[in-house]
């Protein structure tokens, strides 16, 4: 298959969002890839194919696979516990400790071995991931993600003030480590990359904004951050920046906010100012419904983001949310979207199925490139799936991804595929 030219079709009911408002579906179709890409999906095989081996399907699904935009790896150990506080205290008491251990890079790999298969299992085949402030310990991350195959955006966590000894670093340390990250993957092509990756904007001096926004800038390198996720955190990003108009105009002033692809995680408190801002500088918006509920942040209003035409993706925050699965995480956007309509007085309307499909594939995939679709020129990026124990009692292909979605599980995920490769099950 890594041979350049090589055409592979692959056949089976075919499903994908190319927009929010509805599913494309090819019921027996086929899909043709070139060199990993899609070339087209058809009813029926035109002529010009004719004489290629096709792997045959059969009845099962094939849809694209899950795009995580927000998630920390090294808090996979703390996954579906320690949620008895909210953010700030949750850091503090759980997170900041636990993320300490990764001065061990015995630790960091053993931690990180985990995480990757389980995210590998649950269907996700790119993310864009935190790690801790160890330098060694991110390059670990990195060299796993490369031998596991999933696309990745890895980030070195930033952190020079607001945390405990054992993980803060320097302002020029962490800008020296940063840079000698970029610069060891600059000009490689590789699915797994570097994004810059300030903490939050109380976690960093003013000087380690500045000089990261200028790394950003001198290696157009993505960046990631979290964003006015919960009451408490806004309050004390005022105290530290007065000056600021938003919390987002913090980032913005040491350009972390768009001026390269960047993505925000959370957005709940996000006023119109903010939002402005940040549909003005094309800054995706990473709603975490679990971890908004575990750590009892808020509700994020997602419809109004989508109205004002300001990019939203979905991420699990593993470990202030409890599962990997970005199809459950679709599961409680959803919920939480009906929760803010019954509270309207159903004003506000919640969002569809395929609008939200849409954020987890070609909404978040965008990020990563032409990925998340199978339009002509996206990498085929895809999951397999067997729901036959689900639907024996006949359902629409349309019924059979809602009910895989609400109700099944990694066990019917058959297979995954990279740019058109399949990915087995990672050996760390
Ligand atoms: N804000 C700063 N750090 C974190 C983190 O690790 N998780 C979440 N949910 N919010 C944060
Ligand atoms: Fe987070």
């Amino acid at each position: 298959m890594n041979n350049s030219n090589s055409i592979k079709i692959i056949k089976g009911n075919i499903i994908f969002t190319s927009v929010p408002e509805g599913f494309n579906i090819t019921e027996q179709g086929f899909l043709v890839m070139r060199d990993g890409k899609v070339e087209g999906v058809y009813e029926s095989l035109p002529d010009i194919y004719s004489g290629i081996e096709i792997t045959d399907y059969g009845d099962k699904l094939i849809i694209p696979g899950m795009n995580d935009l927000h998630c920390h790896a090294p808090q996979f150990r703390n996954l579906g516990m320690a949620m008895d506080r909210e953010l700030l205290p949750w850091l503090e008491n759980y997170t900041f400790p636990e993320e300490s251990r990764f001065k061990d890079k015995e630790y960091a790999r053993s931690v990180y071995s985990a995480f990757i298969r389980e995210i590998w299992k649950q269907g996700t085949t790119r993310i864009a991931v935190y790690s801790t402030v160890h330098k060694s310990a991110a390059l670990q991350l990195m060299e796993l993600f490369e031998k596991s195959g999933l696309g990745a955006y890895v980030g070195k966590v930033n952190m020079d003030r607001n945390c405990p000894d054992s993980i803060r670093e320097s302002a020029e340390g962490s800008l020296a480590d940063t840079r000698e990250l970029l610069e060891a993957s600059a000009g490689k092509d590789s699915l797994v990359r570097p994004i810059i990756t300030p903490r939050f904007v109380p976690s960093c001096s003013a000087r380690l904004l500045e000089g990261l926004g200028e790394l950003a800038v001198e290696y157009f390198a993505p960046v990631q951050s979290h964003l006015s996720e919960n009451k408490g955190e806004i309050e004390w990003v005022k105290e530290l920046h007065p000056d600021s108009s938003c919390y987002g105009d913090v980032y913005d002033k040491y350009k972390l906010f768009g001026q390269t692809p960047t993505l925000m995680a959370h957005c709940v408190y996000s006023d119109e100012q903010e939002r402005e801002l940040m549909r003005s500088r094309g800054v995706i918006a990473v709603h975490c419904p679990t971890s908004n509920m575990n750590v009892g942040s808020g509700m994020m209003p997602v419809r109004t983001f989508l109205d004002e035409g300001i990019r939203v993706a979905l991420g699990s925050d593993i470990s202030g949310g409890h599962t990997c699965s970005i199809f459950k995480t679709m599961v409680y956007a959803i919920q939480i979207s009906k929760l803010l309509w019954a509270e309207s007085g159903k004003q506000i309307s919640f969002l569809s199925n395929s609008e939200t499909f849409y954020m987890a594939t070609k909404g978040g995939g965008s990020f990563f490139g032409n990925v998340g679709s199978f339009e002509k020129g996206y990498d085929f990026d895809a999951l397999v799936i067997d729901d036959s124990e689900l639907s024996t009692l006949g359902y629409t292909i349309e019924q059979r991804l809602e009910r895989f979605i609400y109700v099944g599980d990694d066990r019917h995920i058959l297979h995954r595929y990279v740019q058109g490769k399949l990915i087995e099950e990672p050996e760390l």
